[in-house]
């Protein structure tokens, strides 16, 4: 007996020092935060642990998460839903049910997870693009891109591409009941990285005709450059984002090649050609006092043989949307920018915030002091927060009265 509750004490206080992590005051639902942090610390570990015995990749371990969340596409009283393809890539489509005369709104949304993990039939996106498609009287596509590590970038890019291109033809807008000029690019975390770097491109497009009215950017990854800026710094252990998951997720996007990896985490991957970039990212100048803080700026090292030189794409404005040039961001659409102060990608989204408002574009930079990466996905039982479903209210309110 006095051994079993021995036992028992030692089990709750390591159960206990597993799960405590000191998080800040200001952060609502901590003991909830926690719990949720330590379950996917704990699939993290596991991912490791296989990776290690060459059992599977880290991220098709992580991707469980993924697969346990999915949901079918089921209609309700207020919204048709459907599995299709928009030129052979698979979309979810919300269509909301009401009976309003004329033309309706449209979203094309991306889901986060890294380019490496989620789906848009993940129950939270699902709740998501529901709400949006009832409240907001708005046709919701869905982008269900490829992912890594399976598929690199420009795969995951060019998918999401494909179906805006694709969308804004003027005959399937007619065909959805959409109107051409209520047409919007949104996501959260690498949905919204996809969704700034699909506004800059099709932009560019002779043949897209169609204009993206809004880009809805929540908590998005934009840049390659400085994986040091003070949103790093402050947050690398936050959860559920910690830097070492971020950077990784980076690194993925690009290659398996864990030189690249290990580069990115030391700040050591830019090249010689990559440091003509850094003025467009140096947080020095683009951040506010609020955010740099005490944090002492350094340009980004060079590493030995620049391995990521040999890597496509890292430093390319399709996979970095911050780093395109101050020309390319003037004629951009409407923007929307969601930053949460204990997010490793604070800086990524206040940094465009700031470049776009210079560039003339207008900007709503909503920053939330309380908030952690990902709350917006956090609003279902049991894992539902007041922070997510806040955040998801803020957005749709903001796109019912702007889009
Ligand atoms: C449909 O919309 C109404 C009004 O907004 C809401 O009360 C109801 O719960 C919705 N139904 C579903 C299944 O979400
Ligand atoms: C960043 O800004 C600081 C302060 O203005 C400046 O000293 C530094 O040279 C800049 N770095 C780059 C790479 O532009």
């Amino acid at each position: 007996m006095g051994t079993k509750l021995i036992m028992l004490a030692v089990v709750s206080v390591l159960l206990a020092y597993y799960v405590y992590i000191p998080l800040p005051e200001a952060m609502g639902e901590r003991w909830k935060l926690m719990v949720v942090d330590a379950c996917f610390r704990s699939l993290e570990h596991l991912a490791e642990l296989t990776e290690l015995i060459g059992l599977k990749h880290y991220m098709e371990m992580m991707m469980v998460l993924t697969a346990a969340e999915t949901v079918g596409p089921s209609s309700d009283e207020n919204v048709t839903v459907m599995d299709t393809t928009f030129n052979k890539v698979p979309v979810r489509v919300y269509e909301p049910s009401s009976l309003h005369p004329g033309l309706r709104r449209a979203v094309i949304y991306m889901h986060g997870g890294g380019w490496c993990l989620g789906s848009a039939k993940m129950l939270n996106y699902d709740v998501l693009s529901r709400k949006s498609a009832s409240e907001l009287n708005a046709v919701i596509v869905s982008v269900e891109y490829r992912l890594a590590p399976e598929h690199h970038f420009p795969d995951q890019f060019n998918d999401v591409y494909t179906v805006v291109k694709f969308f804004l033809q003027p005959d399937v807008l007619t065909q959805y009941s959409v109107d051409p000029g209520r047409v919007a690019v949104s996501g959260d975390s690498a949905g919204g990285n996809l969704a700034a770097a699909v506004a800059q491109q099709v932009q560019e497009d002779p043949e897209v005709e169609v204009e993206i009215k809004i880009q809805a950017l929540v908590y998005p990854a934009l840049q390659t450059i400085d994986f040091n800026t003070p949103s790093y710094q402050q947050n690398k252990n936050m959860p559920i984002l910690p830097k070492s998951l971020m950077v990784r997720f980076w690194s993925e996007y690009f290659s398996r090649d864990k030189s690249l990896l290990n580069n990115m985490m030391t700040n050591s991957h830019t090249t010689l050609e990559s440091r003509g970039l850094s003025d467009l990212v140096n947080w020095s100048v683009l951040l506010p006092e609020k955010f740099r803080k005490d944090y002492k700026y350094a340009l980004p090292g060079c590493g030995s043989t620049a391995s990521s030189a040999r890597v496509p794409g890292v430093f390319d404005p399709r996979a970095a949307p911050l780093l395109a040039g101050d020309e390319k961001l003037k004629a951009l659409p409407q923007a929307y920018i969601v930053t949460c102060e204990y997010d490793v990608l604070r800086d990524d989204g206040a940094m465009y915030a700031a470049r776009l408002e210079k560039a003339g574009v207008r900007v709503t930079h909503e920053h939330y002091e309380d908030s952690f990466h990902g709350a917006l996905m956090f609003v279902t039982w049991p894992t539902d927060f007041a922070i997510g479903q806040k955040m998801m209210n803020h957005y749709i309110d903001w796109l019912r009265q702007n889009l």
